[in-house]
């Protein structure tokens, strides 16, 4: 029975995961962010706290309720992530980035509102700091790194460019333009990608199933390590 033979086999092992958008503030009112809505990364979270793991969820702002038994740690800009990673990032076993970090900035953050009065702000951006790929240099043997890669097209090319570019074990990949695939929805369709051209592609399935067929490949590789 696949649900006993999950059953606590996650037990002692420390699992770090990010979910949900990050926001970059323009000026108190007005911010960048993007349209995911943390229910992939919360699901991963949730399953592995069933299955036994000590979780840390680093979240970004979302509208889900928090995963019980998981240690929450609410962060909003790009920058925030980043440091709540690094704070828990040692002792991972697992770390699994599900987060859609904002992957730009305003230069300078106004401390007042703009006024349309003033005219279009030029709202000069630079690049945010890739917290998977920063982490990822620092990667132990023992450890087990998993990427997301949310593409709208040549998915697998860039999810293949994205494992190997940020020295992952496993980057998940979908096309969120696919039919049940895309942002807020309860369901994915995802290609997992790892090391030597391993493959594996799962039906559509509720986020919930995605998530422990998601685990039981890092339980695995956790186990050939
Ligand atoms: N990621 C991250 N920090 C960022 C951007 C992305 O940690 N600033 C992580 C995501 O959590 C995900 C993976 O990197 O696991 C890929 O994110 P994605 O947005 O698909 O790729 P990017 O490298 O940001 O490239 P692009 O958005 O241009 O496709
Ligand atoms: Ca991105």
């Amino acid at each position: 029975d696949a649900v006993l033979h999950r059953d606590r086999d996650l037990a002692g092992r420390s699992v770090v995961v990010t979910a949900g958008p990050t926001i970059e503030d323009i000026d108190p009112v007005r911010f960048l962010s993007n349209r995911s809505s943390g229910k992939m990364g919360y699901a991963i979270a949730q399953a592995a706290v069933a299955r036994g793991a000590r979780v840390t969820l680093i979240t970004g702002p979302t509208s889900l309720p928090p995963v019980a038994g998981a240690t929450m740690v609410p962060v909003r800009s790009t920058e925030d992530l980043l440091h709540a990673v690094q704070q828990v990032i040692e002792a991972a076993d697992v770390f699994i980035s599900a987060a859609a970090p904002a992957d730009f900035r305003p230069v300078e953050r106004l401390g007042h509102k703009w006024k349309k009065s003033s005219g279009i702000p030029a709202l000069a951006l630079e690049p945010t700091p890739d917290v998977l790929a920063m982490v990822a240099e620092h990667k132990r043997r023992n450890q087990v790194f998993v990427g997301f890669a949310a593409e709208t097209q040549d998915a697998l090319a860039y999810g293949e460019d994205k494992l190997r570019r940020k020295n992952l074990n496993y980057v998940v990949v979908n096309n969120v333009l696919e039919q049940g695939a895309g942002f807020g929805v309860d369901t994915n369709r995802v290609t997992v990608l790892g090391e030597g051209g391993w493959r594996t592609d799962f039906p559509l399935l509720p986020k919930a199933e995605v998530a422990e067929r998601l685990l039981d490949i890092v339980r695995d590789a956790l186990q050939s390590l």
